[in-house]
This record gives C-alpha cells, sequence and structure tokens, in this order.
C-alpha cells in the first residue's frame, strides 16, 4: 500500500502502532495543517448562548455520534476537565482544569462546569435557539443567553473591546498534545452586575473606575488602580481575547475569554484585579475553564474532536 491509498483512520493505526500517535507527538505543521472554529476570533453577534452540558453517552461510539451532531450546528464547541480521566480514556488538553474559585466570587454549582460547551452565535434569539437545541447523549447543565447592546456597550454603560489585542496569540502552542493544535482555552464567567448602585455613582466616579471616558471609550491617563490598568498583563504574550454579552434577563454579563494558557491569562488578571473597585459591583456566580476544540479540515467526514478521540 503507498502512502496515498492510506486513509487518515489507518494512518493514525500506523502512527499508534508505531507508539507516536497525535496526541502525543510533536508533528511539524506541514504535517498536520492547522485549523480553528471561526467562533473564537468572530466579532460579538447580536444574540449569544452559551451552554454546558454534562455527557451522557457512555462509550466512545456514543460520543463521536454527539460530536458529530454539534459539529452539524455551527456551535462553538469545547471541553471540560470533567470529560476526561477513565470515562473515554481521552487524553486532556495540557493546561484544561476546573475553574477554582477567586476572590469575590460566590459560586453556585449548578451554573458551573460542565464536560462539554456549546457557544451560539447568531443573528437572532431563535438562531441561538435551534444551535442549542437538545443533543442526544447529553444534559444540559447551565445555560445563559446573552444579546449586544448598541455600540457594543455592556449594561453599565462602558464600550466593550478596546483593550483587546489587534492579533491574538490564542492558539494552543506546540507543547500541548498535537491533536489540540489550533484549539484555544476558553473561560467563562457568569457575572450580575449590581446595576441601581452603579447608576448612582457620577459618570466621572464611574469612569475612574474602569479608567476610560465612557462615551468615547479613551483611556484616562494615570489611573493606576483603574480596571484597565490592573487587568492589562505587562507582556503582550499574555494578553486575553475577551468577549461580553449581557444577559437577557437581569443585569449581567457572560464575560468569555480566550487565550494560550488560562493560567498566565485569566487567572493571573483575575488576581490582578482583587479588591478592584469595581469587585463592589459584580457578583461572578457560574461559568468555567473549557479548551476549544481545533476545527475542522473541510472533508465531509471530518468533525470537532476527531483526532481528539481517535489518537488517545
Ligand atoms: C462584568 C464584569 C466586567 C466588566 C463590566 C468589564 C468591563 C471592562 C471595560 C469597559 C473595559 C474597557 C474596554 C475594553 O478594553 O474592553 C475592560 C477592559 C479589560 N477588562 Fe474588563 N470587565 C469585566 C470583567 C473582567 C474580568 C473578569 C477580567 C479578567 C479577569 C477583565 C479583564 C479586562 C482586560 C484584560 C481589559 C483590557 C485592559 C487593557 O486595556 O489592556 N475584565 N473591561
Amino acid at each position: 500500500m503507498d502512502a496515498h491509498s492510506l486513509t487518515r483512520r489507518a494512518f493514525l493505526a500506523g502512527l499508534a502502532a508505531a507508539g507516536l500517535t497525535a496526541c502525543d507527538t510533536p508533528q511539524p505543521a506541514a504535517v498536520a495543517p492547522v485549523h480553528h472554529q471561526p467562533g473564537v476570533l468572530a466579532p460579538s453577534p447580536p444574540a449569544a448562548g452559551v451552554a454546558a452540558y454534562g455527557v451522557t453517552a457512555r462509550t466512545r461510539t456514543e460520543l463521536i455520534a454527539v460530536l458529530r451532531t454539534v459539529t452539524s450546528r455551527g456551535v462553538t464547541v469545547a471541553v471540560g476537565a470533567s470529560l476526561f480521566g477513565d470515562r473515554f480514556g481521552l487524553r486532556a488538553p495540557r493546561r484544561l482544569t476546573t475553574m477554582p474559585k477567586f476572590a469575590g466570587d460566590v459560586l453556585e454549582e449548578q451554573w458551573c462546569h460542565g464536560d462539554l460547551l456549546l457557544q451560539a452565535l447568531a443573528d437572532t434569539p431563535a438562531q441561538v435557539d435551534l444551535q442549542l437545541a437538545d443533543v442526544p447523549g447529553l444534559t444540559l447543565r447551565w445555560r445563559m443567553n446573552g444579546h449586544q447592546l448598541p455600540e457594543e456597550r455592556n449594561a453599565f454603560g462602558f464600550k466593550e473591546g478596546a483593550g483587546n489585542p489587534a492579533t491574538p496569540q490564542v492558539w494552543a502552542g506546540d507543547d500541548e498534545p498535537a491533536c489540540y493544535r489550533g484549539g484555544t482555552y476558553q473561560v467563562v464567567r457568569l457575572i450580575k452586575l449590581a446595576m441601581p448602585t452603579w447608576d448612582h455613582k457620577s459618570t466621572e466616579d464611574q469612569e475612574r473606575v474602569f479608567g476610560r471616558r465612557k462615551e468615547s471609550g479613551e483611556e484616562l491617563p494615570a489611573m493606576l488602580d483603574s480596571h484597565v490598568r490592573r487587568a492589562r498583563p505587562a507582556e503582550e504574550k499574555h494578553k486575553i481575547l475577551r468577549r461580553g454579552y449581557p444577559f437577557v434577563t437581569e443585569p449581567g454579563q457572560i464575560f468569555v475569554c480566550y487565550q494560550r494558557d488560562p493560567e498566565t491569562g485569566f487567572a493571573a488578571a483575575q488576581r490582578r484585579l482583587a479588591g478592584e473597585e469595581l469587585e463592589k459591583y459584580l457578583l461572578p456566580f457560574g461559568g468555567g475553564y473549557f479548551f476549544v476544540l481545533p476545527g475542522v479540515d473541510g472533508s465531509k467526514d471530518d468533525y470537532l474532536g476527531r483526532a481528539m478521540v481517535e489518537s488517545s
């Protein structure tokens, strides 16, 4: 059999037999082209929904059926730490842990974590509902719907996104198992906002809290203790890519961020923010740490998570 007649499965089986699987061998990019899921860099759409699930599928075959279904939905698919271990014998992304409790968090277990996270980004809430419709083999753990306010402002009235890196460096590095190359770590936080109290502050006081002008978004110089100055890392490589979706039902914010390492990205920023003035107006109660799987290669039978399943 020459190399061209090898199926991808046979190719992987051959690697596995030789002790070389996509999940534990560094592969040069030329051998394994890298694909990304489009929902990571996509700008914030009018409607969004994030939903975390428990996987009730028991076998790898059932898990593959779940992954094929969610791939066909066009949602962004991410895995949580609880999917790994003995359940399916899959090897986890190196830096995937369970979201810890940070200072000021009042976490409610039923709003935290999940084996799988689906994120729907769409034009209308009805499309979000379609994309997040029930999937056999998954049970819903929690779901939050978000929407876009005019001018991409959050519920506090400030513009979102100005401090995002122009060229996000969020994709998992070469030190991850090769089957995860092209993926990224996704942190989701569900945060209630103390609206009436916030609205009682003068615009000047609110601007001092964030370190930016409310109307223009322009940064205020010399506000070293502001949200933006505390949140900003010293090194460009630790910058996170943030997306914010105000809750549809009550004052709150779905905070989503992407990075190549959740510890030096989100967690480090969160610790720098501990004790900030903004903290008085925030109540983080849910969310989780997830890993967005690499994208599909465009061929008919590819599905999200295929390399993860086939190579472990
Ligand atoms: C509901 C809670 C939050 C609100 C309302 C909020 C709001 C804002 C606003 C208005 C800005 C300035 C505009 C922009 O750059 O997007 C900003 C910047 C930023 N925020 Fe937040 N934020 C929240 C939570 C967080 C959390 C939990 C983190 C990370 C742990 C974070 C990290 C950052 C970073 C890194 C920047 C950019 C700083 C820079 O300019 O370099 N934020 N946030």
